[in-house]
């Protein structure tokens, strides 16, 4: 029955995309319902890499409707970018084959260079520059331009122009900052509305014509709950709504129709931007985590090129992702760059104020004072790519796997132990 839902179950760049892939196999729909272009994932196409930051991965599959929701974001200029990579791929984006919410908020050069004004400063917190946050301020001050605007695009680009000049008074008298040309935004908004408009459509009929069709929708979440506006470690986190809720509130579908919750946890664990990481590791193990940033797979950002904070697994703050969203299975990415450790910390508790708890403070600056208690298992040396069953892996590596299983709560149902499509486990 009809909506999956993935998430993010750590401060994202869990490898979502990977997992999404592989279940997306069999839906019908896949719905992105909350953040913008912040978000990014490679797929391979033959000897193509397509970055997507916007456009749902069901595009890759060719029955696959691929929705954006009205909790997203949406950068106009960059969407018509990224679509241009993907049919520069050979693959077809029609109106048919995505939809875009009209009530998705559109995001603005003014957002972008306020955010990255913003960060210039000492309020910056370490922000992938994308505008995100602004946008949304403007959607939560009832001020926002939304996506259904570009119907008409000379409208459209008039709003455009209002807003950006709205935006230079604060970019020159707040931040002495140069101003953005109006006429030029404009101009470029409404050419892109021009190219864009066809794409408008009710995605909450749809998604409910589908829903009583029995059809099967993926909910496919960008960034994670550690990053989740009210969930995550506020005010290091972005603007939307990235856990279960956002489900709800950034597509217009019931709970009722929720019917399979997956998390995607990575063997490790890793944070970009500001903020606390109870976990963190730094100097040899650092570096040997995060790799080098040859590989398509190591730990750099795929939006921003930054590279990525990386630590030990953290037990405490997974079960209350789990909590939070009622995740019934994970997914467990990259657990072949682990193998060749002697050992491996997992944090189980943290001592806190000098109290121990197993569960996550609230607050920020609670949990930067906390200090994570490991327990540390053994590691395995043997490579683990080849391994298609849980039977096929050594022993300790099964053990990580089970103790993850145990501590969480959940049931572990998916491992990927390679980059590659088919290097995968199904644990049932
Ligand atoms: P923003 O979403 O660009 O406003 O950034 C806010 C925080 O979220 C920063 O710490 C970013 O590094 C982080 N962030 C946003 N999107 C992602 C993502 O897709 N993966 C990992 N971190 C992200």
């Amino acid at each position: 029955m009809p909506i999956s839902v993935l998430l993010g179950a750590q401060w994202g760049d869990e490898g979502k995309g990977r997992i999404t892939d592989a279940i997306a196999q069999d839906a019908d729909i896949v719905a992105r319902f909350n953040g913008g272009d912040n978000a990014g994932h490679s797929i391979t196409i033959g000897k193509t890499v397509v970055k997507l930051h916007m456009v749902p991965s069901g595009i890759f599959r060719d029955r696959c409707v691929n929705v954006i929701g009205n909790g997203v974001v949406l950068n106009p200029r960059n969407l018509l970018k990224e679509i241009a990579e993907i049919r520069a791929a050979g693959i077809p984006v029609t109106p048919e084959r995505l939809k875009i919410s009209p009530a998705a908020h559109i995001i603005l050069p003014g957002h972008i260079a306020l955010d990255a004004a913003r960060e210039a400063t000492k309020g910056g917190i370490g922000t992938t520059q994308r505008g995100i946050g602004f946008a949304y301020m403007d959607k939560a001050s009832r001020i926002g331009i939304r996506a259904g605007a570009m119907a008409d695009p000379e409208q459209f680009a008039e709003r455009v122009r209002e807003h950006t000049l709205a935006v230079n008074q604060q970019l020159e008298m707040i931040y002495a900052r140069a101003p953005i040309d109006a006429d030029t935004v404009a101009a470029e908004y409404a050419k892109a509305a021009m190219e864009l408009r066809a794409h408008l459509a009710d995605t909450v009929t749809l998604l409910h014509d589908a829903l009583s069709a029995n059809k099967k929708i993926l909910a496919e979440g960008a960034q994670a709950t550690l990053l989740d506006i009210d969930h995550g470690t506020y005010p290091y986190v972005t603007s939307s709504s990235a856990s279960i809720g956002g489900v709800m509130t950034g597509l217009g579908v019931p709970p009722q129709a929720i019917t399979r919750i997956i998390g995607v946890a990575k063997a490790f664990a890793t944070r970009v931007g500001a903020g606390p990481f109870p976990t963190e590791l730094s100097g040899e193990m650092a570096t040997r985590l995060r790799g080098t940033g040859s590989n398509p797979w190591d730990e750099f950002g795929s939006t921003t090129g930054r590279p990525r904070r990386v630590g030990w697994l953290d037990l405490v703050a997974l079960r209350h992702v789990i909590r939070i969203n009622g995740i019934q299975e994970l997914a467990i990415t990259k657990l072949d760059i682990l193998s060749g450790l002697p050992q491996l910390n997992v944090a189980t508790s943290y001592q806190c104020d000098g109290v121990g708890t197993r569960a996550m403070p609230q607050d920020s600056e609670t949990l930067a004072r906390c200090a994570p208690i490991y327990t540390t298992l053994v590691g395995w040396s043997d490579d683990v790519q080849g391994a298609r069953s849980m039977g096929e892996l050594p022993l300790a590596c099964r053990d990580y796997v089970r103790k993850i299983e145990a501590e969480s709560g959940a049931h572990i149902s998916l491992v990927s132990v390679g980059p590659e499509r088919e290097q995968l486990i199904q644990t049932k």
